[in-house]
């Protein structure tokens, strides 16, 4: 066996059979862990971009068929004009450099979340991206990206109340289908697991009705640090749960 092939095997301490079908990342600590190296907050941004790049990779070695990452939440505009400024050029650079070894790899790609106030170069990057990757049977990467939960389930209720106001749609036929299929996440399981970086306990407004009944699993490790070992830890965590779906 040579050594590739050992790292795209699935560690024998994780049982195939109950591997999660979504996995969500908040993907927290870049700033934290450059500060700790007396970096510029974006090298952690970069240096990000690199373990995600690996966590995709690990999901489509293992099996798991969904992945997505909160790139940068409705909430991120706050941050100084420069730091925002090199996360949207850092997105575009990235998808343009990683297009074509997405399509090697049969990734389908999509974004997220309130895409049209991202700048006009980085929403036909991402049009273009989507678009190309559109019938790719593989892993669903999804990046979240502008994105608000409340903000998502605002639009989610917009767009069915319009239906409803043009007699598309009868008030009593509005279930957690339905509702689900106006989501941005439509046609994608919902997460099993949420794993959060850096310590933090919160969910920070990601996924909020998709992630009901997602098992969180919340990691002291900043996210650069967060490598294949920590990804089996999770899932061996995750392994050892009772998921029990409010039932006894
Ligand atoms: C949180 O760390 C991280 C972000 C807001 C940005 C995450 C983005 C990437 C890793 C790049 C992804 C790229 C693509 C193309 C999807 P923080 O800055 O909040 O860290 P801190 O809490 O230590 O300050």
């Amino acid at each position: 066996m040579n050594s590739l092939t050992a790292l795209q095997q699935l560690p024998a301490n994780l049982d195939k059979h109950r591997l999660p079908n979504h996995v969500a990342v908040i993907m927290d600590g870049n700033g934290r862990w450059a500060k700790n190296r007396t970096l510029p907050r974006i090298m952690g941004h970069q240096r990000g971009v690199d373990t995600l790049k690996d966590l995709l990779r690990c999901c489509q070695d293992w099996g798991i068929p969904a992945l997505t990452v909160y790139a940068f939440s409705t909430e991120n505009w706050g941050r100084p004009e420069e730091e925002v400024k090199f996360l949207m050029t850092l997105f575009e650079r990235v998808l343009r450099r990683e297009l074509d070894e997405m399509m090697t790899e049969n990734v389908r790609i999509r974004f997220i979340g309130n895409l049209n106030s991202l700048p006009q170069s980085l929403q036909d990057e991402i049009s273009y991206s989507m678009d190309k990757t559109a019938t790719n049977s593989g892993i669903n990467f999804s990046v979240a990206t502008n994105y608000g939960g409340r903000q998502e389930i605002i639009n989610a209720c917009q767009k069915i109340a319009d239906q409803v106001k043009q007699g598309l749609i009868n008030v009593n036929e509005i279930n957690e289908k339905l509702f689900e299929s106006y989501l941005y996440t439509s046609g994608i399981p919902n997460p099993d697991l949420l794993i959060r970086t850096s310590g933090e306990m919160r969910l920070s407004n990601f996924l909020l009705w998709q992630m009901a009944y997602a098992e969180i699993y919340v990691t002291q490790t900043l996210w650069p640090d967060f490598d294949r070992t920590e990804f089996q830890k999770a899932l061996l965590d995750y392994q050892q749960r009772n998921r029990r779906f409010g039932k006894l």
